[in-house]
């Protein structure tokens, strides 16, 4: 398994395919001033097998597609075809809002695709549209049915706690475990890019202690799970007699950066070091200029070596050229 330079085991590859929302959420996308890139700038479905099948062979062995939005890519299922069918792949996972999920949910199983995790944060229908801003709450629940339909599980649910948007809906969302077996994850604000969303991340956060707080006074005391991995973000927790997890992904509060085991692709072909930084190494040029799979794979190694320590978000330091929308978390 690739080691980086502190000792950490990087197996895990995030590959953003598309830097395009159908949705604004306001702490990643803002409404005017976007930069996409063109469809030549992206990697291409045979570029990004590529990639993974040399990522496979220096010993990476899970991956996730994210955006902006996966489902927007036209030839989604292509990709997870492709990536999918190459030996050594232990998890194939997505991230998505969900939106277009109800037509597209079993063809992803059928092409290869093991789960999704869907980004909700509120049941409220007017403070969705307030803090997703396009899309609706039914159109986000018919997703998460299809994706259960189509056992794309285990399922998680992704909530970014905002303070003044959905901030008093945490006890609704946790109340989901009671019922069904999903993880609902209470995600802390970070702010990215150094814009407008940034500032809303700055102004609007809230902590996981405040977010588990609430949670305990109106549903009882969250127990611990015993079986962490402990290279998840998430701590994991149980509402009393409840069939699913709550987790809690504080990478503000509790940053768990030396525990790091993820290495980024952008859409537009570059290996992104560390999510809170902008330090990043292109391999879409090699791969374009005819680099062979070792070639690759030895890029992919350098990138791992070069993963800076972790964050320091508690200097008031993060990425200015990048966007959430362009890294998918
Ligand atoms: P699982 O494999 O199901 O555990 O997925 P995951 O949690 O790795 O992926 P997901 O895309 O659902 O990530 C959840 C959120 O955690 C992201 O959207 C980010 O907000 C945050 N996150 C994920 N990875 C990192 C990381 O390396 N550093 C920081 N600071 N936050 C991260
Ligand atoms: N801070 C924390 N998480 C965020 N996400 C998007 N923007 C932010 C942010 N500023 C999460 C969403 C989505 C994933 C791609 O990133 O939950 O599921
Ligand atoms: Fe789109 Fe996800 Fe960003 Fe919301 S958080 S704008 S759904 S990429």
């Amino acid at each position: 398994m690739p080691l980086d330079s502190f000792g950490r085991e990087i197996d895990y590859l995030r590959i953003s395919i598309i830097d395009h929302c159908n949705l604004r959420c306001v702490y990643c996308m803002p409404l005017s001033g976007l930069k996409f890139s063109t469809s030549g700038d992206l990697l291409s479905a045979t570029e990004l097998e590529r990639v993974a099948r040399a990522a496979l062979a220096v010993g990476f062995r899970k991956f996730r597609l994210t955006g902006g939005e996966p489902t927007l890519r036209p030839d989604l299922l292509e990709i997870v075809e492709r990536i999918g069918r190459l030996p050594g792949t232990h998890d194939l996972a997505m991230t998505t809002n969900g939106i277009l999920l109800p037509h597209l949910a079993k063809r992803l199983k059928t092409a290869g695709l093991r789960r999704v995790n869907i980004h909700l944060d509120t049941l409220h229908p007017g403070r969705l549209q307030r803090v997703m801003r396009f899309g609706t709450l039914e159109e986000i629940w018919a997703g998460i049915q299809a994706a259960e339909a189509a056992n794309l599980t285990p399922l998680k649910l992704n909530v970014v706690v905002t303070r003044g948007y959905n901030d008093e809906d945490v006890v609704d969302l946790a109340q989901l475990t009671l019922e069904h077996d999903w993880s609902v994850r209470f995600i802390e604000l970070m702010p990215l890019g150094g814009g407008e969303c940034a500032r809303v991340a700055l102004s609007q956060y809230v902590s996981n202690r405040d977010t588990k707080e609430r949670i305990e006074q109106s549903l009882g005391p969250l127990s611990l799970l015993p079986d962490q991995h402990p290279a998840d973000e998430s701590l994991n927790y149980r509402l009393p007699k409840a069939r699913g997890i709550i987790g809690m992904i504080s990478p503000v509060s509790q940053p768990y950066c030396g525990n790091c085991n993820r290495m980024r692709l952008t859409a537009d072909g570059k290996f992104h070091l560390c999510l809170l930084n902008d330090d990043e190494l292109d391999v879409r040029t090699a791969i374009r200029n005819g680099s062979s799979d070792e070639m690759i794979g030895k890029t992919l190694l350098r990138a791992v070596g070069a993963k800076p320590t972790g964050h320091h978000l508690e200097r008031g330091v993060s990425t200015e050229d990048r966007n959430m929308y362009q890294l998918g978390g």
